[in-house]
């Protein structure tokens, strides 16, 4: 293979810039990218991830009333001192995440929210011509190690492009990308196509793209290009599928679970997932939940 294509990926993309429809009003002023799971907001569990995988450069595709995203990121060295006389180290801890080192955060806008294939387009010139990792921040992954680690042991040995996967029930193929690959079974496989929201009995595998990315920067090219396309957006997926006839597409079956935070009930199951996880939660929250399910609240229109 073409040693470019094996270069290490140090820089990832963000692209927040969406406008979180199925969440509002609760997204009106806040973004979606700023939701609590658990203890901390989505994008800060993303850049957690993009860190334990060992990159060190952070490109947020950021829009209009999206500035607390950015603010997040702020190292506060009054709030640090407050908790180091209080002696609040666990604090610290947690909040030494959010603190990223000069340089190696960047912004860059998406104007209009244009779809994913536009939102990345927009990094552009702040990858340069680099190999980089594209995180869909509304997507959580539960396991040992992070989806993005798993996915740069991937890249280390096959290089090229790399798509995490993760199999759907068969009758929900229709709701996702799927993967059309080589080996079904196997954890890493070459991908032979994809297809965007197939049904059960068109999709080629159960595999779906879950929303990590490890892009080769010759997509800039063909994203240039793009005309809008299904739903008035610019895809990702459209783009990938030119890059597949010049360059190599692994699949990384994730090993963990996957959350769709984006609506209302999959950002609920996930927080009761990562609050069950949590050593220091994970017994009170089972606890709380015995107490709902022997007594359920009754339905209130309140609610
Ligand atoms: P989604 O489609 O899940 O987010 O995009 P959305 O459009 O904000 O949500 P809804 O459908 O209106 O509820 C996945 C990620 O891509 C970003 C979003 O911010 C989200 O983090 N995105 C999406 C952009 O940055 N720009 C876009 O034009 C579209």
């Amino acid at each position: 293979m073409n040693t470019n294509l094996k270069r290490p990926v140090k820089k990832a993309v963000f692209p927040v810039a969406g406008l979180g429809t199925r969440f509002l009003p609760a997204t009106k002023v806040l973004p979606k990218e700023m939701l609590p799971l658990v203890d901390r907001p989505l994008i800060q569990r993303a850049v957690e991830e993009a860190q334990e995988a060992g990159i060190e450069e952070f490109i947020f595709v950021s829009g209009r009333g999206k500035s607390l995203i950015t603010q997040h990121f702020e190292i506060q060295p009054e709030l640090r001192e407050e908790l180091e006389r209080k002696d609040k180290l666990d604090l610290l801890e947690k909040l030494s995440h959010s603190d990223i080192p000069s340089g190696m955060v960047q912004i860059t806008m998406q104007q209009r929210a244009l779809g994913l294939g536009h939102a990345i387009w927009c990094a552009k010139n702040l990858v340069g011509d680099e190999p980089f990792a594209v995180f869909l921040v509304d997507v959580m992954t539960l396991g040992e190690t992070g989806c993005m680690a798993q996915m740069i042991e991937a890249y280390n040995n096959h290089g090229g492009n790399i798509i995490a996967s993760s199999p759907v029930e068969h009758d929900l193929t229709y709701k996702y990308g799927i993967l059309d690959v080589e080996n079904e079974s196997d954890d890493v496989t070459k991908i032979k196509a994809m297809v965007e929201k197939p049904k059960p009995e068109d999709a080629p595998s159960n595999l779906h793209i879950l929303g990590r990315y490890i892009l080769q920067p010759e997509i800039f090219n063909i994203l240039e290009g793009r005309q809008i396309g299904a739903g008035g957006e610019i895809q990702l997926t459209d783009a990938m599928v030119t890059l597949m006839n010049s360059q190599p597409f692994t699949s990384v079956k994730l090993k963990g679970e996957t959350y769709d935070c984006g609506h209302h009930l999959g950002f609920i199951e996930a927080n009761l997932a990562f609050a069950l996880a949590d050593p220091q939660l994970g017994d009170a929250t089972y606890e709380i939940l015995k107490k709902y399910i022997q007594n359920p609240p009754s339905l209130s229109k309140r609610a």
